[in-house]
């Protein structure tokens, strides 16, 4: 067992430090206020190469491994989780899915800009009436012979309004139930698909989420991923990587929180001394550290197990279940350490508890990695 980072990954971690502290950091608290998307800071993670990480040099990516993926989370999870859910849906939904069951034209014309960062992806499974129930979903993609009629809504989408690529999962044969489900490449401007309303939320504000809706919406036959009924898979395949990147943005919400927390309290000073003296305070300082490492080896065993090529759904849902629930109970106790001034916004810590709740609902419940984790624990 080898618990050392590379030097390539360490190189990897350090660059995201280096970019969430100078390019990100300085203007999140006003992107989280005016609920303003980080289209610039976007463009340059791109250049950089975060927005295809994994991805095969040869469509455009970085080619890291995951353990560098979720490194990178959690350094501009740290700063800004309106950004990194960008770089994760991008990443783990959207070039992942492509680059593994797309074909090799679907390759050249989506997943290239993607991976390069000059276009963002969005994936659209969740529906008004299917959220976790993804079986239940009501958008149709009705076979015409030589194109699909999309029709439906979709709710709750990451990159709603600043994706041109978006995976969209429907059903086209509802009688079939999961296996009359497929996935499909809608591009932006596709006559009859309409970005509707953004949705004013509680965290990750500066993230565009969105409702959108498909009229009649033309797709050619070639826009289909994988072969006919392939669609609930390729979603259930591509949400166990995705999740792995939403537990390393919980984690880094709760390190971020963490980090500030240690260092407030070696600077606050009361009852006669800095109040990292006080065991109250000490005490939750090491509770902290403690669930937040044990949060960090579960996000590196499910990266690691998916870079060995191994079955990983199990472990990215474990990993996600508890680095969200770290998120939401230290993000909390990180307020607490800084009193009154942790209630304010330039202290960051409150946004990083806003953010934090999100990490247990999206990409799957903490209910629906329940049902997960327990299936594969009672399988035959
Ligand atoms: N890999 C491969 N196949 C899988 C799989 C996986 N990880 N998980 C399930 N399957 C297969 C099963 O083997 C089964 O196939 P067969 O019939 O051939 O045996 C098929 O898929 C159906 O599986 P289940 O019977 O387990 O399906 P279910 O309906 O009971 O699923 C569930 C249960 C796990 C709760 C699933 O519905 C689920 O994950 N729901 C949550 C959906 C979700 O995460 N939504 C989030 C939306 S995306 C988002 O948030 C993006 C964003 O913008 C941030």
């Amino acid at each position: 067992m080898q618990f050392e980072l590379t030097e390539e990954q360490i190189a990897v971690r350090d660059a995201a430090r280096d970019f969430t502290q100078n390019v990100l950091k300085p203007g999140v608290i006003d992107r989280d206020t005016r609920q303003e998307f980080p289209k610039e800071e976007m463009r340059q993670l791109g250049e950089l190469g975060f927005m295809g990480m994994m991805v095969d040099p040869k469509y455009g990516g970085s080619g890291m491994d995951t353990v560098s993926y979720v490194l990178a989370m959690e350094e501009i999870s740290k700063i800004d989780a309106s950004a990194s859910v960008c770089v994760s849906v991008n990443n783990s939904l959207v070039c992942w899915g492509l680059e593994t069951f797309g074909t090799e034209e679907q390759k050249q014309k989506y997943l290239v800009p993607l991976a390069k960062g000059e276009k963002i992806g969005a994936f659209c499974l969740s529906e008004p009436e299917a959220g976790s129930d993804a079986t239940s979903q009501r958008t149709t993609a009705i076979d015409q012979g030589d194109h699909y009629l999309l029709n439906g809504t979709k709710n709750w989408i990451t990159n709603g309004s600043s994706a041109s690529v978006y995976l969209v999962i429907a059903h086209t044969d509802i009688e079939k139930g999961h296996k009359g489900i497929n996935a499909f490449i809608i591009e932006r401007g596709m006559d009859g698909f309409i970005v509707g309303a953004k949705e004013d939320k509680m965290g990750i504000r500066g993230s565009d989420t969105h409702t959108l809706m498909f009229q009649d919406v033309k797709v050619p036959k070639e826009n289909r991923i994988g072969d006919d009924g392939f669609g609930f898979k390729f979603a259930m395949k591509t949400l166990a990587g995705g999740r792995i990147g939403i537990a390393a943005q919980a984690l880094g919400i709760a390190s971020g929180a963490y980090e500030l927390a240690l260092a407030y309290s070696k600077e606050r000073k009361a009852f006669g001394k800095e109040i990292s003296k006080h065991q109250a305070i000490a005490f939750k300082l090491a509770d902290m550290a403690t669930e937040i490492e044990a949060a960090r080896l579960l996000c590196l065993k499910a990266a690691w197990l998916k870079d060995q090529g191994k079955d990983y759904a199990t472990a990215s849902s474990i990993a996600k279940l508890y680095a969200s629930q770290v998120a939401m109970k230290h993000t909390t106790e990180a307020v607490q350490v800084h009193g009154g001034y942790g209630y304010v916004k330039e202290y960051h810590v409150e946004r990083l508890m806003r953010d934090a709740k999100i990490t247990q609902i999206y990409e799957g419940t903490s209910e629906v990695q329940k049902i997960v984790i327990s299936r594969s624990l009672l399988q035959d």
